[in-house]
């Protein structure tokens, strides 16, 4: 059984009271709280174990080994990858889509193509103009319409051999939409040989992920957004793929044999990990996966679409009140903008008064905002421990927002 309140109770941030007003958190889509077993998790490991991964013969150095790759297993099983040694842990979405975009750039030449969308958090634009600079290939973007939809058509008209990567997210951290990765990643497989880059960062938290169906050759994610610590996140890359490519960060763990003379490198997934991992997090961001399936996926992504329902129709209740890509398939996130009533930080500042916690500006999507000629928007953005209640709260003071800035 879903059982709302107790999964609040842990949360132990959410009872809390802020600007006076009880706290309402809906900034989800920035970080979500993380709940008690993972913040057990984390301590436990400081407390107990503390110990450097893979360099050890000493117990707590095994034991800290254990654990990290114990949550590695975990989070193969969670995405569905064919090995553990496909997972790379990382400090996040942004850290991945790098890694990958410095590791392509020995087989990207001059004139080659990348595909983006116009959808793309910056994480997923800029790291991709990088890659143009430093190689000579070109970028191109998958235009979308008014409500947000991407046009597959442009796919059809610019997919050739010279396409050498599609990197598109899953689900848009600014609107909320729900990118029709299947048909992309299809149409790039029937005609190119690119790589497809998943991001995953908003979709990860809400719905079940199999990289195996989707047929991807990255799919990256943030730990943070999922309820685990900050500094954490996951890159999923094909055996064969990681294999093919070069190292992003070089140091320890990562070699095989290291002389003056020539370095080789360790197999998967320690080629791509140099350095000490952030190993308490990476402990705690298996524990956020245990919390996620002791809850299960399907009931998770039935409370937060109900959720969302809910929040478009009572913020639709409100005249002048546009929410963005209203039309399109969304998940978690209601963005929208109070027409003629100054700019979206003062009604995030109305509402922080409040006790409401929403993100407001760009979000890192500036080439959205240039689309629909705005500045910002104000984001409300759900997590499984938010009511229908708080969406009432959120209702109410958008309203008066609405009065205090007309
Ligand atoms: N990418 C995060 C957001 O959308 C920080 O807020």
């Amino acid at each position: 059984m879903f059982d709302l309140q107790y999964i609040r109770s842990q949360f132990p941030i959410l009872n809390q009271q802020v600007n006076g007003k009880p706290l309402v958190y809906l900034d989800n889509a920035a970080t979500s709280q993380k709940p008690i077993s993972v913040l057990d998790s984390w301590q436990k490991y400081y407390t107990e174990i503390n110990a450097n991964v893979h360099r050890g013969i000493h117990t707590l150095s095994q034991l800290a080994t254990e654990e990290m790759e114990l949550s590695r297993r975990k989070i193969q099983k969670f995405i569905n990858a064919k090995n553990d040694s496909e997972v790379i842990f990382t400090k996040g979405t942004t850290e991945g889509i790098n890694l990958i975009a410095y590791s392509l750039t020995n087989l990207i030449k001059e004139n080659d193509e990348i595909i983006i969308s116009y959808l793309e958090h910056h994480s997923n634009i800029v790291p991709w103009q990088m890659l143009c600079e430093r190689t000579g290939a070109k970028l191109k973007v998958i235009p979308m319409d008014e409500n947000g939809i991407l046009q597959l058509d442009f796919l059809d008209e610019n997919l050739s051999e010279k396409t050498k990567i599609v990197s598109v997210n899953q689900v848009s951290n600014a609107l909320g939409i729900v990118n029709p990765i299947e048909e992309i990643i299809a149409k790039t497989r029937a005609k190119s040989d690119a790589f497809i880059v998943i991001d995953g960062a908003q979709s990860a938290p809400h719905f079940k992920i199999d990289v195996q169906k989707m047929d991807c050759d990255f799919f990256v994610f943030s730990g943070h957004k999922l309820y685990a610590p900050m500094g954490t996140g996951i890159l999923y890359g094909k055996e064969d793929v990681l294999n093919k490519i070069q190292p992003f960060h070089g140091g320890g763990e990562m070699i095989a044999t290291c002389s003056f003379e020539k370095t080789t490198y360790a197999d998967l997934p320690f080629k791509f990990e140099a350095g000490t991992p952030n190993v308490g997090g990476n402990i705690a961001l298996g524990a956020a996966i245990d919390f996620i399936e002791n809850i299960g996926q399907e009931q998770l992504q039935n409370h937060e679409n109900a959720l969302l329902d809910y929040a478009q129709k009572r913020l639709l209740e409100i005249e002048g009140l546009k929410i963005y890509g209203e039309k399109a398939h969304r998940t978690g996130v209601v963005s929208f903008n109070l027409e003629g009533v100054g700019i979206s930080s003062d009604v995030g500042m109305i509402l922080d008064k409040l006790g409401i916690a929403v993100r407001t500006g760009h979000h890192c999507t500036q080439p959205i905002m240039n689309f629909f000629d705005i500045a910002g928007t104000v984001r409300a953005s759900f997590a499984v421990y938010n009511t229908f209640e708080e969406i009432d709260i959120l209702a109410e003071g958008v309203k008066k927002a609405q009065r205090m800035l007309s």
